[in-house]
């Protein structure tokens, strides 16, 4: 995948909460082309190997059952410094910390249901684009 891409979810909470709309319409007013999108559910095996970096962590059952609770929007995203930019406009993991204008100020409801997935690198962009979407799926 090339480096201006990044990897996002819209997570459980904020599918439940309505929130699927105004979220692809903040990330397409911030400058992010749509590469692949889907409407998906993963099974908890699924979130156990897309976290499985955090499976030492103590939140990470947490985590795992919340993300396969129900369906998420899984997308890859395209922009120059994408996963920087999208990091940005997410916010802090914690929405409490988040600043204001982020998606994670305006969607979450705490640390562990903060409503948006960013990857935090190019290498994991492209790990994590590929766990979802096949090339044909790429566009
Ligand atoms: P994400 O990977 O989902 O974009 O979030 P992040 O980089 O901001 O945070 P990360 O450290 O990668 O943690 C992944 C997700 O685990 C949940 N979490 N819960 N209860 C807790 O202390 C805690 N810490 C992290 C959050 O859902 C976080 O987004
Ligand atoms: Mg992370």
């Amino acid at each position: 995948m090339p480096s201006n891409r990044t990897f996002t979810m819209i997570k459980p909470d904020a599918v439940e909460n309505g929130y699927v709309g105004a979220i692809i319409n903040k990330i397409n007013a911030s400058g992010f082309r749509i590469v692949s999108m889907k409407m998906t559910q993963m099974s908890l095996r699924d979130a156990k190997l897309f976290y499985e970096v955090h499976k030492e962590r103590p939140f990470f059952s947490e985590l795992v059952s919340f993300m396969s609770r129900g369906p998420i929007v899984a997308a890859i995203l395209e922009k120059e410094n994408a996963v920087d930019d999208f990091r940005t406009l997410i916010g802090a993991t914690n929405p409490e910390e988040a600043a204001e204008g982020t998606l994670r100020k305006q969607f979450a409801t705490s640390m562990g249901e903060n409503a948006v997935h960013g990857s935090d690198s190019n290498e994991n962009a492209e790990i994590e684009g590929a766990f979802h979407f096949s090339v044909r799926e790429m566009f």
